[in-house]
């Protein structure tokens, strides 16, 4: 181990990374650029670069990358209305392509020849990783110290302690977190037991719905093109909003998700999420399309959604099946512009209202009051010929072999 490489590693700032600085530098000789990327929410921010630098990183960069996270990869999400089994929006799945991205970056800036993250062999988060690095560049080499050694967590605090770092641990937590702008993941420990009812200390962003406040909170949210603007009458950037409707659903018991969920390795799982910003903007979202989208952009789109998510949890990301499906649900948002009116609502986000530019929606069809333009003489003819091969097909095939107590009424012979 003459020649120094240079190695840069996704590093959160918890046991596992910090473990792996000194592992990768002293066993495996490697030059360590410790890289921080900061999704929002993270727990141990303050104690990042002094951890790192004790752990034996030659260098910390820490990297703000809320902003795009949200922009380029929650949000375009969040119009396609990508949510994985119809329970999770996706935040830990979406932040990974944007980190894979950052950490070939920082490789290439500092001429690094190969690049680590923390995970472990049983997780999605392995694939997504791998596979988005090797996509963007194929010639660097990958090291996952965790999957690698799988080391129990007392061996790796003495690993640390025999390499001169002493940092005070405490106890391991009740769960595994990770957690960025787009929602909270808490696995592993008491959670493993998919009849037990979730402890109350297992969540963090959101009030238990039985103790949020008992007047109903409303909200206005204003979307351009299917991207959230504004709030109540405010534009904000992407982290603002986001932030805002993470606190203020969290104090109304809003965005908690108890998930069986299929991982890409083929293990179920059971996931608690807490999402309250990402369940408040897809349900307004989906409002705002019920009243842009026709009746078959909206069929379609759903599957497409469905598609998508699947996509972005599997690891596909950086990929042509990607660009495709963006270009349809960019397409399908050309209108999605308009307001939403949401009432938080003891652990609910109930849609109590909806506006848009260009609406679809048309009063003075759909009402049965005065003002009504639908000529509904024309309904007859519309239904005639409607209904024709369903009467044919009565006729020639169904009347005689349907059992009497299913049988439908036998049409008028005319
Ligand atoms: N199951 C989720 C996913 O695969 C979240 C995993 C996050 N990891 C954690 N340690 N909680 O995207």
């Amino acid at each position: 181990m003459t020649e120094e490489k240079t190695l840069v590693l996704a590093y959160s700032g918890g046991l596992d990374t910090t473990w792996a600085i000194a592992w990768l530098t002293h066993d495996r000789g490697y030059r360590v650029v410790a890289l921080n990327i900061d999704l929002g929410r993270s727990r141990e921010q303050p104690v990042i670069e002094s951890r790192a630098m004790a752990a034996g990183a030659v260098a910390v960069r820490i990297v703000d990358a809320r902003d795009e996270f949200l922009r380029y990869f929650a949000f375009p999400a969040l119009a396609a209305g990508a949510v994985y089994q119809d329970a999770y929006p996706l935040a830990t799945a979406l932040a990974r392509p944007l980190m894979a991205k950052l950490l070939v970056d920082a490789a290439h800036e500092v001429g690094a020849v190969a690049v680590a993250h923390g995970c472990t062999g049983k997780g999605n988060d392995q694939v997504r990783f791998d596979v988005a690095i090797k996509t963007l560049d194929p010639s660097l080499t990958i090291i996952a110290p965790t999957r690698e050694l799988a080391m129990p967590r007392e061996a790796q605090i003495e690993y640390l302690r025999a390499h001169g770092v002493d940092i005070p641990w405490g106890e391991k937590g009740p769960f595994s977190i990770d957690e960025n702008l787009w929602g909270r993941s808490a696995e592993a420990g008491v959670l493993e037991d998919p009849w037990q009812e979730p402890p109350p200390e297992a969540y963090e962003w959101t009030r238990d719905p039985s103790q949020a406040p008992p007047e109903p909170r409303y909200l206005e949210i204003r979307f351009e093109r299917g991207i959230p603007v504004a709030l109540d009458g405010r534009v904000l950037p992407p982290v603002e909003l986001v932030e805002t409707l993470n606190t203020l659903g969290g104090e109304y018991g809003v965005g908690r998700i108890d998930h069986i969920e299929d991982r890409l390795v083929g293990i179920k799982s059971r996931e608690l999420y807490e999402a309250p910003a990402a369940v408040i903007l897809h349900t307004a979202h989906r409002a705002l399309e019920s009243m842009t989208l026709s009746k078959q952009q909206l069929k379609l789109k759903r599957y497409i959604a469905q598609e998508y998510a699947e996509l972005i949890y599997n690891g596909l990301w950086f990929t042509a099946h990607h660009q495709d499906i963006a270009a349809y649900v960019a397409s399908t948002q050309r209108y999605v512009t308009g307001t939403v009116r949401v009432k938080l609502d003891r652990g609910q986000a109930i849609v109590v209202g909806r506006q848009a530019d260009r609406s679809l929606y048309d009063r003075s069809l759909a009402t049965y009051d005065r003002g009504d333009r639908f000529d509904q003489s024309a309904a007859v003819g519309f239904i005639t010929i409607w209904g024709l091969q369903a009467r044919v097909q009565a006729r020639a095939q169904l009347l005689g072999d349907i059992p009497e107590p299913l049988k439908i009424a036998k049409p008028e012979e005319s």
